[in-house]
């Protein structure tokens, strides 16, 4: 049975909370990525959204509430530091790792003491969550290893026939998954770059933060092979970039390219995308982008380098994740 993609009327959102309530799984936008969701206070609803991912069970998921507030029946205890970061950044692309409660499942946890928690900010999101009441356990809606979705339709690719419903709230604004940060007593860590970046949360902190070492909180969403196209794929340089496309008359491949400064040369017989030049909407279409120059079943992904400096941490966090290795642990 292939899911409905089904526009939020109040009567799908209504629809999609008997179905959590039931047990079964929702995919709903958020601002990052889409989510694929369970009643995050039901183990067996949670479990079958390892199934559907073909996900390790050991791996974490993010419970998503609605309300600040609600997060006292999630953990035990918040340091100051994450106070601050949930009063700056909530509603928003800000995932904070967290001493569990002990009501919270070892399913939803990977069994570890902590527990990730998230208050979105996309309006479906937030009707999903007041309707439904209680946490949403989602991991981004794709399959393990794959790329995560940013449209309701990139979730019928992938996963059309495990989820009950699939709530389509367009192409998600941000377009990558959310800042994670883990807090080691009173000292925020960042575990994954994402929506919210890391001057503004020093700013909200009044104090940097500290880049994840191996003492850090597992998060295997942060392995290296995350995120990555089955074609091969490599990030290049603009003056590498230009020479191997000088050279592509001598080659019998086929090139797929994803550049933001470099012209299309005269000639290019394989695709050619443009990035956007920015770096938000750079990230709003780099998942949809990789998509697309996946499906042309080209020899070779190139990927133009994006610029150094914070406002491109996130972009070029998943650039290096979409061109390493491709078989190990992907979330
Ligand atoms: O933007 C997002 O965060 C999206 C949307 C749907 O909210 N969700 C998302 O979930 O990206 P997922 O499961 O694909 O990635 C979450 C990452 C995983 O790498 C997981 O291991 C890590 O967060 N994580 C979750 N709970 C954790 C915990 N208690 N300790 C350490 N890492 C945790
Ligand atoms: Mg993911």
């Amino acid at each position: 049975m292939m899911a409905r993609i089904e526009a939020p009327t109040p009567a799908a959102i209504d629809r999609a909370v008997d179905l959590l309530r039931a047990g079964e799984l929702v995919a709903f936008p958020t601002e990052t990525v889409y989510g694929l969701g369970a009643d995050a206070a039901n183990p067996d609803a949670v479990r079958r959204i390892f199934l559907a991912k073909g996900r390790p069970a050991d791996h974490p998921v993010i419970v998503h509430l609605h309300n600040v507030g609600d997060i006292a029946l999630w953990t035990r205890s918040m340091p100051e530091a994450a106070k601050k970061l949930a009063a700056a950044f909530w509603p928003g692309p800000l995932t904070l790792i967290l001493p569990r409660a002990s009501r919270v499942a070892d399913i939803v946890t990977g069994g570890q003491d902590s527990v990730g928690l998230r208050v979105p900010s996309h309006p479906v999101a937030r009707a999903l969550l007041a309707a439904f009441g209680g946490g949403i356990a989602a991991p981004s809606a794709n399959r393990f290893g794959r790329i995560s979705p940013t449209t309701a339709r990139h979730v019928a690719d992938d996963l059309g026939d495990a989820v009950a419903s699939i709530l389509d709230g367009g192409a998600c604004a941000v377009g990558i998954e959310s800042t994670i940060v883990a807090f080691a007593g009173e000292v925020p860590i960042l575990l994954r770059p994402g929506g919210i970046g890391g001057p503004a949360l020093s700013r909200a902190l009044g104090q940097p933060l500290r880049e994840a070492d191996g003492s850090a909180p597992r998060a295997s969403g942060t392995l290296a092979s995350h995120y990555a196209p089955r074609t091969p794929a490599s990030l290049v340089a603009a003056d590498v970039l230009r020479a191997e496309l000088l050279q592509l008359g001598d080659r019998d491949e086929i090139v797929a390219v994803l550049a933001r400064t470099v012209a299309r040369p005269a000639g290019f017989a394989g695709v050619w995308l443009p990035a956007p030049f920015d770096a938000p909407s750079y990230a709003h279409d780099l998942y949809a982008n990789l998509r697309t120059l996946d499906a042309a079943n080209a020899d070779v992904i190139l990927v133009e380098t994006v610029p150094d400096g914070d406002e491109w941490l996130a972009v070029r966090d998943r650039l290096l994740r979409a061109t390493r290795g491709v078989d190990d642990d992907r979330d």
